[in-house]
């Protein structure tokens, strides 16, 4: 009999134009007697979403950088310091900006009630003790990190998530006027992340109705913004929003696949940012995913977006084998994508091959 995933979703959510005003009713509810993080993307330092912040006296607003990839030291180091300079736990985490700050609340939430550094807990289900409250006000759509069971975070030695029942936000704030007018490069490649979702979650052994289902949906709204929408019309943020929620519950209940697992080698290695290298993989992957790469190219086409191309020209050789490693490392992805038999498909000269024609 097969183990069927038990996955925990978040508990609250609240969806709609403006919702943000509620946020701080809502985290007013939680709070006892120690205080509130407020994560914000530095983007937004000085800008006036950072302003509406309904942060208290006592609470702390840290604004994190996200040029690079979240990584396992910098949640540490933020764990480390709340609890040195403060003495006491959060009552909360609330986390305002894309995926990456999203993860970032996701992980460092675990992390303040666990001991240790948090590579030790890249892997499924391996925290101990319950992650304080936290929040999710996504300013960027289409990651699904909203919604996902996983804090991705790059490590010593892997980028791998921090996965678990422990990892789900207890509150989401979908407020598409927060998306509105993101630069259209950022716009397509972190919404393209949903339509790849959808396209991997449908392609594989570990599809079934309710992935299926969620994944239609998802990819059907995501047409419908990026063959006629744009980054600055509110009907496109709202769908978009949506997608990704769906398709961020989509890959959960199914699972990614190749390009994802061609997408965490470029970024292991080379630092690329998680949509981009989606953009990056995808657009090679024809031979696995013929109709949604087509579709991805005429997307592209339509908003007239950049696909970078060559990005691993001229890397060495170590690491080229380091982003192979990384890649056949995944094993759940390539399970769900090829099956029991994916090494004879994907084998090492196979990946260095298509990563050369990245
Ligand atoms: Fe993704």
């Amino acid at each position: 009999m097969n183990i069927l995933k038990n996955i925990q979703l978040v508990n609250k959510m609240i969806f709609g134009a403006g919702s943000f005003h509620q946020l701080g009713d809502i985290v007013d509810d939680k709070r006892a007697d120690s205080f509130m993080v407020f994560l914000v993307d530095d983007y937004f330092e000085g800008k006036e979403l950072a302003e509406r912040t309904p942060a208290r006296d006592q609470d702390r607003i840290l604004f994190v950088n996200v040029d690079e990839e979240p990584k396992t030291s910098v949640v540490d180091d933020l764990r480390d310091a709340i609890l040195q300079i403060t003495g006491k736990v959060p009552d909360g985490v609330i986390s305002i900006g894309g995926g990456s700050v999203m993860d970032y609340a996701k992980a460092l939430s675990v992390m303040l009630n666990n001991p240790g550094p948090s590579s030790q807990y890249q892997g499924l289900n391996l925290a101990q003790q319950p992650s304080v409250y936290h929040v999710g006000v996504p300013t960027l759509s289409g990651t699904g990190a909203e919604v996902s069971t996983t804090a991705v975070l790059t490590g010593p030695e892997k980028k791998l998530g921090i996965k678990g029942d422990f990892t789900p936000f207890h509150q989401i704030v979908l407020d598409p006027e927060l998306i509105l007018n993101v630069p259209r490069n950022q716009w397509f490649y972190t919404g393209m992340d949903s339509y790849i979702h959808n396209i991997e979650s449908l392609t594989g052994n570990y599809s079934n109705a309710l992935s299926d289902a969620l994944a239609h949906q998802s990819l059907e709204l995501c047409r419908q913004v990026f063959m006629y929408g744009s980054p600055d019309d509110m009907p496109s943020n709202e769908k978009l929003m949506v997608a990704s929620l769906m398709g961020g519950l989509s890959l959960s209940y199914s699972e990614v696949g190749i390009c994802h697992a061609f997408s965490y080698g470029l970024s292991y290695v080379l630092g690329t940012h998680h949509g981009v290298a989606n953009c990056i993989a995808f657009n090679q992957l024809e031979a696995y995913y013929p109709e949604g790469v087509a579709e991805f190219k005429a997307m592209v086409n339509k908003q007239d977006i950049e696909i970078p191309q060559n990005i691993t020209a001229g890397i060495s050789e170590a690491q080229m084998e380091k982003m192979i490693d990384t890649t056949l490392a995944l094993e759940h992805m390539w399970l769900h994508a090829l099956g029991e038999e994916w090494r004879q498909t994907m084998t090492r000269d196979k990946a260095r091959e298509l990563y050369q024609q990245m």
